[in-house]
Formats: structure tokens, sequence, C-alpha cells
């Protein structure tokens, strides 16, 4: 089957600061011919002044999180309505630091990915098996059953991107081989088709975990691999440019 159109996607996570903004500049000039969609998920605090500085460029912005409900007395939360009313495109729900974090399972994951498509978002959904659960052989089973817990009914390609994420290997440098990121994906291919049909043909499914701009060519190139969620690398525009370049 002929490639999806990728998508890179930075996830700053807990970095950046107003002086970041300078970052989406450089992006934005350097993405005019990329051969594929490219995101930058910013702090919450910055999400508005990204797009105000992206508009009329291809770069779409996001959120990391949002919470289940669109308003209510839940401090410090983030709701998606407000991601999508500051002009937000996208929301990364399951991350797996917000599932070690903050304990978020799979039902948490699940309605907020609901509350994404309520606001209209593209929703970014993360899984991924820890270092311990790869290496007592249970990643297949680890990730079907976050995609079942965690994927809500009504998944498609326009509302719906997997990324999917070794926990080992988010943060340490370390990456899973390519034949490994090529069976997970695989894995994770057949069950989103198994439960959605052919259109699942044409949901993409991320890499992130220590992509670089020395290692995205190859994990871009690899079977059943629509692009990658990138954090480390994301924060210099010029890493992440390499990135975007890298895509096929
Ligand atoms: P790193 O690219 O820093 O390993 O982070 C990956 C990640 O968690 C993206 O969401």
């Amino acid at each position: 089957m002929a490639k999806l159109r990728q998508l890179v996607a930075g996830n700053w996570k807990m970095n950046g600061t107003a002086a970041s903004l300078a970052e989406i500049d450089a992006v934005m000039a350097g993405i005019g011919n990329a051969r594929c969609d490219v995101a930058i998920c910013p702090p919450a605090t910055l999400i508005a002044q990204a797009v105000w500085k992206s508009k009329g460029s291809a770069l779409m912005i996001g959120g990391q999180d949002c919470h289940p409900k669109a308003s209510g007395a839940h401090t410090g939360d983030v709701s998606a309505e407000m991601i999508a009313d500051a002009g937000g495109k996208l929301v990364i729900v399951g991350h797996s630091e917000r599932r070690a974090d903050h304990g978020e399972g799979d039902a948490l994951v699940r309605a907020k990915a609901e509350a994404g498509w309520r606001a209209g978002l593209l929703v970014v959904l993360c899984i991924g098996e820890t270092e311990a659960q790869r290496k007592s052989g249970e990643t297949n089973a680890v990730l079907s059953g976050q995609l079942a817990g965690s994927v809500p009914d009504g998944a498609t390609a326009q509302n719906l991107v997997v990324a999917y994420e070794p926990v080992w290997a988010i943060g340490t440098g370390l990456t899973a081989s390519s034949d490994d990121i090529a069976a997970a994906h695989a894995h994770i291919r057949a069950r989103l088709a198994e439960r959605f049909g052919d259109g699942a043909k044409a949901i993409r499914i991320l890499y992130g975990g220590s992509v670089k701009p020395g290692n995205a060519a190859e994990i871009l190139g690899l079977d059943d691999v629509d692009g990658a969620l990138v954090g480390g690398a994301s924060l210099k525009a010029a890493d992440f440019l390499a990135i975007v370049a890298a895509a096929v």
C-alpha cells in the first residue's frame, strides 16, 4: 500500500517559555516544502501565542492533554474545548508520562479522546509497553489492551492518530530496533483493522521515543510508520526540521 501522508509532531512536554516561540518561527520558515504534516504541541501557556504566530502557515498547534469535561470545577486542568478555542487543531492523550505521573488509566484516556473529538480536535493517542513488559514478552498484549481500552468507538483516519511510544525509549536515547518498531506497528494496524475495518488502513501510526535527526530517516522509512512524535529533539527548530525533512 502507498505510504500515508506522514505527520511529524513535536511534544514540548513541560518545556518552553515565551522565548521559545522563536523556535516556532524557525519551524514555520522551514516547512514550506515539507512532504508531511507538521505539528507542535507546546505547553498550554503558549498555545494561543503559538497559534497566533502560525496563522497562515501549514504548522498545526496542539495541546498535550485535556480534561474529559468541557468546563467546570477542575483546578489546573484545560479542556479540549479550550484548546480548540485557542486555535489548537490536535491534542495528545494517554502519554505514558501522564499515565505514570498522574495514574491515568485506559478508561480516562478514552474519555479524554472523546473530549478531543467533541471539540473537533485530531486526537493523538499514545500507547506503549514498559521495559519490564517487553522483557517478559507482553508487548503485543499490552498494546492490544491499551488500544481496546483507550480508543473510543468511532475512530477514523480523520479524527485519530495512534502514537506507539515504548516507555523505555522515551527520553533515554534508546530507540526500539527497526524490526521491533515494524512489528509493533503491524500489530497495531491489525488490531485497528479488526475493530474499525478497512478505514483503519488510513489511520496514521506514529513512532515516538528518542527520534533524532540521525535515526529519523530509517524509522520514517519503515512499513506502517506514518510519522513521528518527537520530544527532546522538537525543542530546537534545526533538529525538528531535520526530522521533518526525513519524512517520506
Ligand atoms: P523523546 O523524543 O524525548 O524520547 O520523547 C518522546 C516522547 O515522549 C514524545 O511524546
